[in-house]
């Protein structure tokens, strides 16, 4: 008698996944002995589009880069302006990892592709996330330039990384997501904005798969959804984070308005352009909250 087949088309999950996940983590620790206390790493940053200034944050000492292309099973970034490298170092002390650039699902990744690499830092005992992205704004008052603290989301991208058989080493098969965002790290990010006299926007997060940018009425039906920012990217890497149990932050850089109202189109030459101002501004608020990820 035939086997009965699941149908998720990448043909990656469940002990296959498990198996990919494992080899990408194993690469990473091997490399990370390198550096003496990298070892364990504790903090991950998941960088955005523009974001990769983030960098900055580590500590002057020895630093280690992995390119995406050297870890196995791990998907390369094809928009970012380069193809992705894991940066490793420590942050006020702290081993720290940075995914600096991600592969999107519009790319044609799904999301358990799309977040084996995450999946492989989470297993080395990363327990603290920050992810960053890049959004447009569907909130009427933000402006270009804002950064939001994302206090929730909303996942209408049409994939999700936890489908398929659960990978019970790592987290529960039904997953609870009600205040998926730390509490306790966000009031330190609103503080830490204060300190930094940075204005912190805060609002939820809604994911769609993109790579087109959204109709007007889709722009009227995302505002009527509870949405204050969309993008292309977060939800997945949230997703697997918990899985994991780690707790996690997330920071919108609102690089566009998004609203019905808009007056002409949003352009990706745009988007990238607003990165940097929001780039100074969240790193400014990170310098503030680093000793309070520890
Ligand atoms: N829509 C979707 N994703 C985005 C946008 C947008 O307007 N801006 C930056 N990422």
């Amino acid at each position: 008698m035939e086997e009965p087949r699941r149908s998720l088309s990448d043909g990656i999950y469940g002990e296959e996944l498990e198996r990919r996940i494992g080899e990408a983590a194993a690469e990473i620790a091997g490399r990370l002995t390198a550096i003496p206390g990298l070892e364990s790493p504790r903090l991950a940053f998941v960088l955005g589009s523009g974001l990769g200034n983030v960098v900055e944050l580590l500590d002057a000492g020895a630093q280690l880069r992995i390119p995406y292309g050297e870890i196995p099973h791990v998907p390369t970034a094809a928009v970012a302006g380069h193809a992705g490298e894991l940066v490793a170092g420590h942050a006020a002390g702290i081993p720290t990892l940075i995914l600096s650039g991600r592969a999107h699902p519009y790319e044609g990744w799904s999301h358990r592709q799309a977040s084996l690499l995450l999946r492989a830092c989470l297993s080395l005992g990363v327990d603290t996330v920050v992810l960053t992205n890049a959004s447009g704004g569907i909130n009427p008052e933000f402006d270009p330039g804002d950064v939001m603290l994302i206090s929730d989301t909303i996942n209408l991208s049409g994939d999700n990384p936890l489908l398929g058989p659960n990978l019970d080493r790592f987290g529960p098969r039904f997953l609870p997501m009600t205040d998926a965002f730390d509490a306790r790290l966000r009031a330190g990010a609103r503080a830490a904005a204060q300190r930094a006299g940075v204005t912190l926007r805060e609002g939820v997060y809604l994911m769609l798969s993109g790579p087109s940018y959204e109709t007007r009425a889709e722009l009227r039906m995302l505002r009527t959804l509870g949405a204050d920012a969309v993008g292309m990217s977060t939800v997945h890497e949230l997703l697997v984070s918990r899985h994991h149990g780690a707790r996690v932050l997330g920071f919108s850089l609102v690089t566009n308005k998004a609203t019905p109202e808009m007056v002409g189109e949003v352009t990706h030459e745009e988007v990238l352009a607003m990165g940097p101002i929001g780039a100074g501004r969240l790193l400014a608020i990170l310098r503030e909250l680093l000793p309070e990820l520890s």
